[in-house]
């Protein structure tokens, strides 16, 4: 499987400490996960919606809440163990592609450790920060809602968009049901955390027709969509 690299474009080789990122422990409920997200989507298909792929994003609480209802198995993930030699990073895992009913949009799973796991060693490391995403915004439209856990997402607005400087506004804990779209019309700025006591999985949806493909827009736009916090 093909594994993303959003937002991280990591040099391992002049990293000073292992980077260990989560993983699938189990193969076979990875894949009866895949099968069961691809039942719900064709369900909501039959209601034949004019632009499938917003519709879906629309839809992505209420995916989430039918795959977690139905059978979806959160321990098919995991997170690496860490010690004073790693740091510990999220990972996604391509879960529905749209390719073959021409929908663009592409479902991963994520997996967030918690911010509690991630500082146990090199706390204060600024190499130390691959548990949570860095502060973005989307080249395309993304819609996220969580499995398992909580997953805190702070919300900015951009001080400057050629420095790319932006300043927090708010900052919500969202819990299982619960999400996010960014259709990209507006300013959409985020980073998002696990500060809650257990591994957090989220549903992610992405406007490309394939894993490839969201990666690729990622990584080539990836410098126009990357901030830095100034404190307000
Ligand atoms: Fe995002």
């Amino acid at each position: 499987m093909k594994k993303l690299l959003l937002f991280l474009l990591v040099q391992i080789s002049v990293f000073a400490y292992e980077l260990r990122e989560c993983y699938i422990q189990d193969p076979i409920k990875h894949e009866e996960n895949r099968q069961l997200l691809q039942e719900i989507i064709e369900e909501e298909l039959d209601t034949s919606p004019e632009d499938p792929a917003t519709y879906l994003s629309e839809r992505i609480n209420e995916i989430g809440v039918q795959l977690v209802q139905n059978g979806f198995h959160p321990d098919a993930y995991a997170v690496p163990e860490i010690d004073e030699y790693s740091v510990v990073s999220f990972d996604t895992f391509t879960l529905w592609e749209g390719k073959k009913h021409s929908i663009p949009l592409t479902f991963f799973l994520y997996i967030w450790p918690t911010e509690q796991f991630a500082l146990r060693y090199h706390p204060e490391s600024p190499e130390n920060w691959f548990y949570a995403s860095c502060i973005h915004s989307h080249p395309i439209p993304c819609a996220f809602t969580v499995l398992k856990g909580a997953l805190t997402q702070s919300n900015y607005e951009a001080i400057d968009k050629k420095a790319k400087t932006a300043r927090m506004i708010d900052k919500r804990t969202l819990i299982v049901g619960e999400g996010e779209v960014d259709d990209t019309k507006g300013m959409f700025i985020h980073r998002m955390i696990n500060q809650g006591n257990v591994p957090c999985l989220s549903l992610h949806a992405y406007g490309e027709l394939t894993a490839k493909e969201v990666s690729k827009q990622t990584v080539d736009f990836q410098a126009e969509h990357i901030y830095e916090c100034e404190e307000a």
